[in-house]
């Protein structure tokens, strides 16, 4: 219906900006749009123009909306550039301290919220730029000098990247660490381990646990490959063709604790790997995640109940009053989608531009953003239920007693008495279906059941099938005999402290 739609858009292009002047609280707004007769504010740009910029364009064109989180790092990256101007005498040094004084300035006001951005200023870095020149005045109007919003804005995003980087370590390590408390008071604690998701043979909790600490160690390894990819300054790579001021990029560099700088002007400001990397790291962290809390959503159903979440962990039915559902794991289960979206976005956005800079770029941000802002809230959370949760150790025993779980014991047994492992396989295979029929475990035949499948068996097969002796016998490095998952455990440990 024409009417409805012209009423829509009467909404979206008229009363919507001037309820949002009015403090109308409209934060699902994707971004403002300014009213036409405000824009006539001058362009830091805008000497080449003879129009004012289209209203629509200003609000499709910002990204101040989500890039005014990157104030601290473009401040400090001014204050990096405008020293090392001074100090080379590129600008007037009074200029230099003047800028840096202003600088200093609006950093304290935006630590305290004070300063509104403005979207007319279109992003966080001609934000800034034109409050220090209404701020200082003429010496402002310098800082930019060798300088692009292209380096400039890459600049702001490897400082950002680089902390993303160490706060998900972070949060990495007190996930490791938990689960090696874990590990370490359940070195004996058997359960069933699973192919197919069927019982298979017995493991520990603990072995099962270190599985997934193998898991986050390597993705801590590709944080800190992300981290070292972010860790490469690029402001001196200017618009494209770097600059003919004489800037020192490795004391901007040394200012801002980069232990490099970009060698090829036009890779420094269109590459944007280094946030593919987080994204990919990031991506592969949440597939574990994923599949650690569908593990413990079975666990924690009432087929398996081997765990028990915690009532602070779970959440109720608005209907059936009996439920108590993981919707933790569950979320974060579907978050994972969401990150890998983001890893998508921005593999497709970058998948068709040309050297050097695009303005399609400018989309690297709220993927990136998206993804680590999940992360950073993801990771916590799972290891704040992890740490609450109750292991059933009675059940996870039980369970690892039902299934046949030592069947391939059983025909190894009879392959070390000299019988070929073929035939073995054949004769417990034919036990296991006898027991079957007479719902017993191998544990439950006599000697003599035995004995006429095969007569090699005597005695000390009973010892040789118990869980514990299967668990045990399994010794070498990497299986779940509690002597070998120590082992895993203190070489976990140091892989941490590095
Ligand atoms: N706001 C842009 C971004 O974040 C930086 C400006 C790039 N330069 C340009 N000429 N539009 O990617």
């Amino acid at each position: 219906d024409i009417n409805i739609r012209i009423f829509i858009l009467h909404i979206y292009h008229f009363l919507l900006p001037r309820a949002a002047k009015s403090g109308m609280v409209l934060s699902e707004q994707p971004y403002d749009i300014p009213d036409q007769q405000e824009d006539d504010d001058m362009k830091l740009w805008g000497g080449r123009f003879e129009k004012e910029t289209n209203a629509m364009v200003d609000a499709f064109n910002a990204c101040i909306g989500f890039g005014s989180r990157l104030y601290e790092q473009d401040i400090l990256g001014s204050i990096a550039h405008a020293t090392m101007l001074g100090e080379e005498n590129i600008i007037p040094p009074d200029d230099a301290k003047k800028i840096v004084e202003g600088l200093k300035g609006i950093l304290a006001d935006a630590r305290e919220g004070k300063i509104q951005w403005s979207t007319e200023a279109e992003d966080i870095h001609m934000n800034v730029e034109t409050i220090l020149i209404q701020r200082i005045g003429e010496a402002g109007k310098r800082l930019h000098t060798g300088r692009s919003r292209n380096d400039q804005c890459v600049l702001d995003t490897r400082m950002y990247a680089r902390q993303s980087c160490v706060e998900t370590r972070a949060l990495l390590d007190e996930l490791i660490e938990t689960l090696l408390t874990i590990a370490q008071d359940h070195l004996n604690t058997i359960m069933p381990g699973y192919t197919h998701l069927q019982k298979a043979q017995p493991v520990t909790l603990a072995h099962y646990m270190m599985a997934y600490v193998q898991m986050f160690l390597r993705d801590r390894k590709r944080f800190q490959y992300a981290y070292d990819a972010a860790n490469v300054m690029p402001l001196g790579s200017g618009a494209l063709a770097a600059t003919t001021y004489p800037l020192n990029r490795q004391r901007v560099a040394e200012l801002l604790d980069f232990p490099a700088i970009t060698q090829n002007s036009l890779d420094g400001v269109s590459d944007r790997d280094f946030l593919l990397d987080y994204l990919s790291a990031a991506s592969l962290c949440m597939m574990h995640l994923s599949r650690f809390c569908e593990e413990l959503i079975l666990w924690n159903s009432s087929e398996f109940h081997f765990v028990e979440m915690d009532d602070a962990f779970s959440t109720g039915s608005s209907i059936m009053p009996q439920k108590k559902n993981p919707d933790v794991a569950e979320l974060l289960r579907g978050k994972t989608g969401r990150v890998y979206g983001d890893l998508f976005s921005l593999l497709t956005v970058m998948k068709g531009i040309p050297l050097a800079y695009n303005k399609d770029m400018q989309e690297d941000k709220e993927p990136f953003f998206d993804a680590r802002d999940t992360l950073l809230k993801s990771l916590p959370v799972f290891t704040a239920m992890l740490r609450t949760m109750t292991f059933r150790e009675d059940v996870m025993e039980k369970g690892a007693a039902g299934g046949f779980t030592n069947a391939t014991d059983c025909a190894d047994y009879l392959t070390k008495k000299g019988v070929p492992f073929r035939d073995a396989h054949r004769v417990v295979g034919e036990l296991v279906n006898y027991c079957i029929k007479a719902d017993a475990a191998l544990m439950d035949l006599s000697l003599e059941e035995l004995k006429s499948f095969h007569p090699a068996f005597e005695q000390d097969v009973f010892e040789a099938i118990s869980l514990k002796t299967c668990v045990e016998g399994r010794c070498i490095p990497g299986g779940p005999a509690p002597s070998a998952v120590q082992s895993s455990i203190d070489e976990a440990r140091v892989q941490l402290k590095l």
